[in-house]
C-alpha cells in the first residue's frame, strides 16, 4: 500500500540508461559531422591541386551536412511557429539555452532526505500506458482544470501509491475524478467542490462518479470543516496512510498541509504548485522558496545576473516573471511581491519575511517527502510557450528524443494539452 511509496534510496530520477532511441537526430547529426571531417582530412593532406578540390568540397559537403540537418533536425520541426530571430535565440544562438536552469529550481527539503520509490523507467512506461487512456477523456477541453502534465502525474502517482480512499477538493467539471477513477476503478472516491460536477453537464460534457461521495452543491464542506473522523468511520478506514488527497482548490497551501495534518494524513498531491511572484494562492514552491535553498532566494537589484536573466527569458515563457513582476515595495520578492495569496487570490495580505521563513522551517519539520513531477516533455517537442523549463525539473522526455516522444503517442495530442503544467507536488507528511 502507501506504505511503500517512498524508500530512504536516493534516485537521480534522469541518471536511468537512455533508450536505444535516444537523439536519434543527434546520432544522425554526429555521423553526418563524422563523414565529412573524415573526407576533408583526406583531402587536406594531399597536394595543392587537392587543396582546392577540397575547398569546393567543403562547400558541397557544408551545404549538403546543413540542409540534411535543417530537413530532419526534430528542432525544425518544433520552432516552426517561432520567427526566425526567436528561433534562432530558442536554439542557444546568443547563448539563451545555457541559461535554461541557471535561475534553478528550488525545493522543500525532507528531514532524512527520503524521495519517491518510482524512476525516470517508470514515468516513461506509465506515459506508455497513460496516452490511450488519456485520449477517451470524456472532458475534451477542459480549461481552467489540468491538462495533460498534471492528468498524468495525478494519475500515476495514484495508481502507485494504490490507495484505499481517494479525497478530491476542487472538481469543477470532473476531470480530476475521471483521472482517479482511471488509476483506481474500485476506490471509494470523496470529492468537495462548491459547485456540483453534473451541474457541468447541462451545457457539456463534464464527468460524474458513480462510486464517489460528493460534498458538493448545496451539501458542500470545505475540507478544513470536515468533521473526518466520522467521515472516515463511514468509509471504514482506519489506517489514514491509506488515504490519497488532491487538492486543486486554489487555497493557501500552507492551510491546506496544517489542516491535512490535523486530521492525520499523511499523502498529499497539490495540483497548482506556483512558483513565486506567480498564482493566485500560496503554494509549497513559494514558501520553500529560501535563500539558503539551490535556486531559492531572490535578488531585486536591477543590475544583477538574475535581472538580465528573468528579462530575457520573459520574452521567450508567457509566465516567466522579470525582476519587477517578482519584487514588491521594499524589495519583497516572496510569495507574490511580498503578499501571501488565497483563495483564488481574493484574499491578498502582505507577509514579513521572517513569517515566510518560519513557513519554510515548519514544512521541513513535518515533511518526509517533497516531489516535483517532472513536465512530460520538453517544450521543442510540445512547443509549450507558458512554463519557464528554467525554473521546472528536467522533462521526463528530454528536448531532442523526438523518436521516444512520438513512439509515446505524445506527437499526436493537441500542443494546448501541454500548456498547462505547474510544478504538481506530492508531499508525504511524517508520522506525528
Ligand atoms: C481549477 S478548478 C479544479 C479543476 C479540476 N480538478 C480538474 O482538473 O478539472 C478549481 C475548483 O475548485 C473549486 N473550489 C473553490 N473553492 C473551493 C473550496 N474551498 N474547496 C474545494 N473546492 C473549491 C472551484 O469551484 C473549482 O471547481
Amino acid at each position: 500500500m502507501l506504505e511503500r511509496t517512498v524508500s530512504s534510496r536516493r534516485y537521480n530520477i534522469h541518471g536511468d540508461a537512455v533508450d536505444s532511441d535516444d537523439g536519434e537526430s543527434k546520432t544522425k547529426k554526429h555521423h553526418h559531422t563524422n563523414r565529412a571531417s573524415n573526407y576533408l582530412s583526406r583531402f587536406t593532406t594531399g597536394s595543392g591541386y587537392h587543396c582546392s578540390c577540397a575547398i569546393i568540397a567543403s562547400f558541397f559537403l557544408l551545404f549538403l551536412f546543413g540542409s540534411s540537418f535543417i530537413f530532419t533536425s526534430p528542432g525544425f520541426l518544433c520552432i516552426s511557429s517561432f520567427d526566425p530571430l526567436s528561433r534562432a535565440r530558442f536554439f542557444g544562438f546568443d547563448g539563451l539555452q545555457s541559461d535554461f536552469g541557471a535561475l534553478g529550481v528550488p525545493c522543500c527539503r525532507s528531514k532524512h532526505g527520503k524521495t519517491v520509490e518510482w524512476t525516470s523507467k517508470d514515468l516513461i512506461k506509465g506515459l506508455e500506458e497513460f496516452v490511450p487512456i488519456y485520449e477517451t477523456r470524456p472532458i475534451k477541453n477542459n480549461m481552467y482544470g489540468m491538462g495533460f502534465d498534471h492528468s498524468f502525474g495525478l494519475w500515476f502517482m495514484a495508481r502507485w501509491l494504490k490507495p484505499g480512499l481517494m479525497i478530491e477538493s476542487g472538481a469543477f467539471k470532473g476531470h480530476s475524478t475521471w483521472v482517479l477513477r482511471q488509476a483506481m476503478p474500485n476506490t471509494p472516491i470523496i470529492s468537495l467542490s462548491p459547485r456540483h460536477p453534473e451541474k457541468y453537464l447541462k451545457k457539456g460534457p463534464a464527468y460524474v462518479d458513480g462510486n464517489c461521495t460528493y460534498f458538493a452543491g448545496k451539501d458542500f464542506v470545505d475540507f478544513g470543516s470536515v468533521d473526518w473522523p466520522k467521515v472516515l468511520h463511514k468509509h471504514e478506514i482506519v489506517n489514514l496512510s491509506q488515504v490519497l488527497i488532491f487538492f486543486d482548490d486554489h487555497q493557501n497551501e500552507l492551510k491546506r498541509v496544517e489542516q491535512a495534518l490535523k486530521a492525520g494524513f499523511q499523502h498529499l498531491v497539490f495540483e497548482d504548485n506556483y512558483d513565486t511572484g506567480t498564482g493566485d494562492h500560496y503554494s509549497l514552491r513559494q514558501i520553500c522558496d529560501q535563500p539558503y535553498i539551490r535556486g531559492g532566494g531572490h535578488s531585486c537589484l536591477k543590475d544583477s545576473d538574475e535581472a538580465r536573466i528573468r528579462s530575457r527569458r520573459k520574452k521567450f515563457w508567457e509566465k516567466a516573471v522579470d525582476i519587477e513582476e517578482l519584487c514588491g515595495p521594499s524589495e519583497a520578492w516572496w510569495g507574490v511581491r511580498g503578499y501571501l495569496r488565497d483563495n483564488f487570490n481574493h484574499s491578498n495580505v502582505p507577509i514579513s519575511y521572517a513569517q515566510h521563513f518560519q513557513n519554510s522551517r515548519f514544512i521541513e519539520s513535518i515533511l518526509d517527502v517533497y516531489w516535483e513531477l517532472p513536465p512530460v516533455a520538453g517544450p521543442s517537442l510540445t512547443h509549450q510557450t507558458r512554463y519557464d523549463p528554467a525554473r521546472a525539473p528536467n522533462p521526463i522526455v528530454e528536448d531532442g528524443r523526438h523518436g521516444l516522444f512520438q513512439r509515446l503517442g505524445l506527437a499526436k495530442l493537441d500542443n494546448s494539452v501541454f500548456n498547462g503544467y505547474t510544478q504538481m507536488v506530492y508531499l508525504q507528511i511524517s508520522e506525528q
